[in-house]
């Protein structure tokens, strides 16, 4: 394979964006990345969204986009996997340039769910239909299973969440495309209207329209246009049982774990060599759990180093979620993959403003589907 690198980004703001349509958002992102790539093409593209059949009634969504973008005849692919739709569409467009197969390629991802549907019927749509929907779980429900079982089993406190969402919207707060751009406190978090025990309204990622993309290449187009090398120097992909009940634990996910270990491998790193990482936070629990099976903190603590302070910016342990993650920034589904990797461009390329890590130069992001059935990790270095 040969080596894959980031060239430009593009993301709308990521929120309630009722007055464009899901064509207009994905447009607006894939141009932006278009321009801030500087190429005058692309070969291919793949558009990451998880549902939009059933949130706005529109399928053969490559086809769309690309028609939309006006790039037709290109190919355009529309990659699905769950809340992992955006993370795996860039994994196509990573492999595609690796392969040799294509010089530049776009991976986008959108989602708008604020339009009417039933989001939370749509969204359970990827759990396990006969074993756990048909029983009345939800998304809030699944992770609320994983929460009490982390409880229990480590000790971790509702006060440890809190501090995970505390966090992330202090660093939301200071990025323009993020949904909620306010600070809150422990005690909002822990008065916040109960969702689904132990987690509440503060404790979840929020309902999103939003759309990202990327613009990858190979080296030799990305020196042509005189780029910083922002090169993937890992893509890995896992997946699990699909049901909890199936797994034989509930704080562990396996996926994240074996996509991590590939990962690590392939890029010849180990954990304390990441400057910053972005995590599938769409839930305070699995902010906790994630950090845990990547490797960054044992079994059982992820929780504390939260409310340490050890995945802050400032604290530079592990910055974790410099973004705002899903919880502040939106989740936005098929688009959260793409976004993940934005981030980690802006803070490689030195350009995450007040955000930024000092001195970043390698980065990782994981994105999961649905209760962590499936699981994408990158790795990005400047070198
Ligand atoms: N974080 C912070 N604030 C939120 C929020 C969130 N997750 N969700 C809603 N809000 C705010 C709204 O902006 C609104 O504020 P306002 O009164 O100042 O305008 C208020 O809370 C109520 O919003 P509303 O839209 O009525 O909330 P809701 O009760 O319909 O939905 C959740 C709240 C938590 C149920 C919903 O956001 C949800 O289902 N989240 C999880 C999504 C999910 O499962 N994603 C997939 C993960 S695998």
């Amino acid at each position: 394979m040969r080596d894959v690198v980031v060239i430009g980004a593009g993301i709308t703001k990521f929120g309630e964006l009722w007055e464009k349509s899901i064509k207009d958002i994905f447009v607006e992102a894939s141009l932006k990345a278009i321009e801030d790539a500087g190429v005058d093409h692309i070969d291919s593209m793949y558009v990451g969204a998880m549902s939009p059949g059933l949130f706005v009634g529109q399928e053969h969504l490559g086809a769309v986009m690309a028609d939309y973008l006006g790039v037709n005849p290109i190919p355009a692919t529309r990659v699905e996997s769950a809340c992992a739709s955006g993370g795996v569409a860039f994994r196509q467009a990573f492999l595609e340039v690796a392969s040799g197969a294509s010089e530049i390629v776009l991976a986008g991802g959108v989602e708008k769910m604020t339009d009417g549907a039933d989001v939370t019927e749509v969204l359970a749509a990827a759990a396990d239909q006969e074993y756990e929907v048909y029983s009345g779980i939800t998304f809030p429900g699944l992770y609320a299973m994983i929460a009490r079982s982390h409880m229990e089993q480590f000790g971790t406190t509702r006060e440890q969440l809190a501090a995970v969402a505390v966090k992330n919207h202090r660093n939301g707060a200071k990025n323009p495309h993020a949904q909620f751009r306010k600070e809150v406190t422990m005690e909002q978090v822990m008065n916040s209207t109960m969702v689904a025990d132990p987690l509440r309204l503060l404790d979840c990622s929020p309902v999103s329209d939003g759309a990202a993309a990327v613009i990858v290449a190979s080296v030799d187009v990305a020196r042509k246009l005189h780029k910083n090398l922002i090169r993937v120097i890992a893509s890995s992909q896992a997946s699990d049982s699909i049901a909890l009940h199936d797994r034989e634990s509930l704080t562990t996910l396996n996926a994240v774990v074996k996509a991590a270990e590939k990962a690590y491998t392939m890029a010849d790193k180990k954990p304390k060599d990441m400057n910053l990482v972005e995590v599938h936070d769409c839930f305070t629990i699995a902010e906790v759990v994630v950090t845990e099976d990547l490797g960054f903190f044992e079994k059982g603590t992820g929780g504390e180093a939260a409310a340490n302070g050890w995945t802050s910016i400032e604290c530079k342990m592990i910055p974790v979620n410099t973004s705002g993650g899903l919880k502040s920034k939106g989740h936005p589904v098929g688009a959260t993959g793409v976004a993940q990797i934005i981030e980690l461009y802006e803070q490689l390329n030195g350009t995450a403003g007040t955000r930024q890590v000092g001195g970043a130069h390698v980065a990782m992001a994981q994105n999961m589907g649905g209760s962590g059935a499936s699981c994408v990790v990158h790795i990005l270095e400047v070198k």
